[in-house]
């Protein structure tokens, strides 16, 4: 269902609103606004849950949930309600591995060539991605290859399994000829990181990131317990246009390549690694968390997005309020708002849709989380575009 006119006019009173606002009460005018608009967006989209976080500068401004965790249940979606953030994962991936590639003293960088890392044990359908594919083309989706999702399921999988299947895949497009989204390059980046860190992904990233960051409720998706009461159920829309749970078991399939999409966690925790990201990397105690060039090199454009029939609209905004997002950083999207500079990734898997936006020139950073169906990412944008004037 198309957003109403109400709706249409909420947004527009609340950006007004925002733009007036001092920094003292925009927390209360967006709690405000936010209460007549969510309700209205679960009722007219086919949405379960929704958690939102807003951080300026070390200040969490906004942080609510709305929804059911289980539309079976009760429950209220709060703050610590735990979400599957899929592929909002992939910055995670990349900032750890930066992090160990800072401290590998020059060893190692982004240019480093896999096979120089993984030796003869690694090669790829022909000489050039054998030879010369590196960890930075693995980060930004131009290896030439296709996304060949499916063979995510299979049930015999494993990291070390993926980096020898690899050498089957054919590339379909010439070597980093063109931005082509790739979630199997996050799982080898993920058996990469493991040799490089010399322990699990999971405990690397514990240690590295989710402990110093005090990311207390973080966690992977085939590392919690799916009953859990706190964990959103994410639902997709069945054949008869109605929510149905999605088997909780059906995300942990996609754990085997863990970097690509598999971190759990909640506004709390985001709110967090969302002030790391705007603050030189450091952690709410002040204490240095994430080396700041880290940071700045996942924040370059390196690889064009290319134009195509769904995206052509919004590179050269037709109107001054359109977005655009033309370049792909180190696992996030580099692009403008009305004029500033933005960080975005969405995450989308199976009935949990989330999204970051970072505004660094305002201090600015967001994250949504949903669960149920999003065609078009249009609730995610609403929220975030009406969300960032603050
Ligand atoms: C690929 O790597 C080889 C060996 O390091 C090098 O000689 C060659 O110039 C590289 N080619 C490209 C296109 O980068
Ligand atoms: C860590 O986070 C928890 C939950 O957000 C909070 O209660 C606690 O005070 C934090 N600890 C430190 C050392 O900041």
């Amino acid at each position: 269902m198309e957003l109403g006119i109400k709706t249409r006019i909420i947004i527009l009173m609340v950006a007004s609103a925002l733009i007036q606002a001092s920094s003292k009460d925009v927390g209360q005018q967006l709690e405000d606004s936010l209460d007549e608009l969510i309700p209205t967006l679960l009722a007219c989209r086919k949405l379960a849950g929704v958690s939102i976080a807003v951080v300026r500068g070390m200040e969490t401004i906004f942080i609510k949930g709305y929804g059911r965790v289980d539309l079976d249940e009760d429950d209220a979606v709060t703050k610590n309600t735990l979400f599957g953030i899929a592929s909002l994962s992939k910055a995670f991936t990349a900032t750890l591995l930066g992090k160990l590639l800072a401290t590998s003293k020059q060893r190692y960088t982004w240019d480093t060539s896999i096979r120089s890392i993984l030796g003869n044990d690694f090669y790829l359908y022909d000489r050039i991605h054998t030879e010369n594919i590196t960890i930075k083309d693995l980060l930004t989706h131009r290896t030439g290859y296709p996304s060949y999702n499916s063979i995510r399921h299979q049930s015999a999988l494993n990291r070390y399994r993926l980096v020898q299947k690899m050498r089957f895949l054919k590339p379909t497009l010439p070597f980093r000829g063109q931005y082509k989204y790739n979630n199997l390059m996050y799982g080898l980046l993920t058996y990469l990181t493991e040799l490089i860190g010399g322990d699990t992904w999971e405990n690397l990233m514990n240690r590295h990131i989710f402990e110093p960051l005090n990311m207390t409720s973080s966690t992977f998706i085939y590392q919690i317990e799916l009953a859990r009461k706190d964990l959103a159920k994410s639902y997709k829309v069945d054949y008869d246009g109605n929510l149905r749970q999605v088997s909780p078991q059906y995300h942990s399939y996609w754990g085997k390549i863990g970097g690509s999409g598999s971190v759990v966690s909640n506004a709390v925790d985001i709110s967090k690694w969302l002030k790391a990201l705007l603050n030189k990397g450091k952690a709410e105690d002040g204490s240095d968390v994430i080396p700041e060039e880290v940071i700045q090199d996942c924040q370059k454009p390196y690889e064009s997005i290319r134009v195509s029939s769904w995206d052509i609209a919004y590179l050269r905004p037709a109107a001054p309020v359109s977005y655009t997002h033309f370049s792909y950083g180190l696992a996030w999207r580099i692009g403008f708002y009305r004029g500033w500079r933005t960080i975005h990734h969405t995450g989308t898997s199976m009935g949990y849709l989330g999204q970051i936006t970072l505004v660094p020139d305002l201090g600015l950073g967001i994250f949504t989380s949903l669960t149920g169906d999003d065609p078009g990412y249009t609730s995610r944008r609403h929220i975030h575009y009406m969300l960032w004037i603050c």
